[in-house]
């Protein structure tokens, strides 16, 4: 009786759950301009969800469209303007069902037994993690290295969570004579692979210290920040109500649809283009620069650490490895070097696994993006800046399966620690 009990209440939390049946992510090849034009429309107005990081005319888009809209968009992009395209899931459902299940299958993460002196840590990455595992992992990592983290808040998100920042440093970064490292991840909520990879970079590196030449290095030279996820409002929505959502929480006066895109909302070229002004757009810029108290505090530190030299945001998917300008295609004063860095940063992560991360500057090697992290980053401060997407390349997208969460911290650790920390003490 009380497993029928439990199990019922089981079943009320899953169907709480926004529902994907017949949902499908299609694979669009937009070559002509009339297209990119209809297309762009309907993404403004929220007929679909653009998944991958759309490329210009001549690459492919990724979107996700739901049953009842799918007679609009076919009608106009298929009927009208023959645009070409292939389904690559047919039924998105079906890969939440399966996370779910991988999910079900393994146990909560708890500190107890990662305390114990032997463990790596590496239990965590065998599945994604709730909001508050993440809490208790970064307590935890905290508890087992006093002497060379911090754990701390930056601020609150819109709906008064904490934003958790680790720092890795052995002088609490108090020596501000050394150069300093923030990398970031769930800016978008539904990138799961993000906030585990941010995790994946400081639990290795800790583990590493004193056994590691380089890490151990690496760490006695430079603070390392690390918040693995920004919109916690968002990331913890994905887990109770949609899988799959992806801006923050904040309500928008005057409209039905809630949420900011926050890679749109950085105060710098706030407007420039690639964009939204349309609440119920997944690229919605908001109502004005830094409206979203997460953004603002990420930004505040970026530029409040000492001598930051490099920043990377953390998204997924597509699989680049990119620096600005995102807002312009302009090229900007000091590229050469930057570039670089961009390129020894996807060998070293070829290297690891063999995964093709693609490199260049945002705005020509995806589209034009005003208002994002990296750019107002390295305008202000001039750091190495880079916005990374992750695995894959579309099969899975966001619901990309655990299985690729070692590997992918992995490959991001030959670069974003390696070469990067490298680059900065050099
Ligand atoms: C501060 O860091 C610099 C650069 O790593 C180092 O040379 C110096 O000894 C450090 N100062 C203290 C007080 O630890
Ligand atoms: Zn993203």
């Amino acid at each position: 009786m009380k497993t029928l009990v439990i199990l019922g209440l089981v079943l009320i939390a899953i169907s709480a759950q926004n529902n994907y049946h017949g949902n499908m992510v299609l694979r669009i090849n937009l070559e002509s301009e009339k297209q990119l034009e209809v297309f762009e429309k309907l993404e403004n107005e929220g007929v679909i969800d653009v998944w991958s990081e759309k490329a210009l005319i001549g690459g492919y888009h990724d979107v996700l469209v739901t049953p009842s809209n799918y007679q609009e968009f076919a009608s106009k992009m298929f009927n009208d303007l023959k645009t070409k395209y292939e389904v690559i899931i047919p039924n998105v459902q079906t890969l939440i069902d399966k996370e779910q299940d991988r999910q079900n299958s393994l146990p909560e993460f708890t500190l107890n037994k990662f305390l114990a002196s032997n463990d790596d840590g590496m239990e965590f990455f065998s599945k994604y993690r709730k909001p508050e595992e993440f809490d208790r992992f970064l307590t935890g990592l905290n508890q087992k290295f006093p002497k060379l983290t911090k754990l701390f808040s930056i601020g609150k998100t819109g709906q008064g969570k904490n934003i958790n920042c680790l720092l890795i440093s052995t002088s609490e970064g108090s020596n501000t004579t050394k150069p300093s490292i923030v990398y970031n991840g769930g800016q978008h909520a539904r990138e799961w692979i993000s906030p585990m990879t941010n995790a994946y970079l400081a639990n290795r590196m800790l583990h590493e210290y004193g056994k590691v030449d380089l890490t151990t290095k690496l760490i006695n030279s430079i603070n390392w920040y690390i918040v693995p996820i920004v919109n916690v409002d968002g990331y913890t929505y994905t887990w109770s109500d949609d899988r799959l959502w992806r801006k923050t929480r904040s309500v928008n006066k005057g409209s039905k649809c809630v949420g900011v895109d926050p890679n749109r909302n950085w105060d710098y070229e706030w407007t420039s283009g690639g964009s939204s002004s349309n609440p119920c757009s997944e690229s919605y810029r908001g109502p004005k620069p830094f409206s979203e108290p997460e953004v603002s505090a990420i930004a505040k530190l970026t530029t409040s650490v000492p001598n930051l030299k490099a920043y990377i945001d953390f998204h997924s998917y597509s699989q680049l490895w990119m620096r600005p300008w995102g807002f312009s295609r302009k090229v900007p004063a000091g590229d050469e070097a930057v570039g670089i860095v961009n390129d020894a940063c996807g060998k070293a992560v070829y290297d690891v696994h063999g995964s093709k991360y693609t490199t260049g500057r945002i705005a020509v090697t995806i589209y034009e993006a005003s208002g994002s992290s990296v750019d107002y980053v390295f305008a202000k401060t001039n750091a190495l800046s880079f916005a990374v997407e992750l695995r894959d390349t579309g099969r899975q997208g966001f619901l990309l399966d655990a299985k690729n969460i070692v590997p992918t911290g992995e490959e991001v650790f030959a670069a974003a620690v390696n070469v990067i920390g490298s680059k900065v003490i050099e």
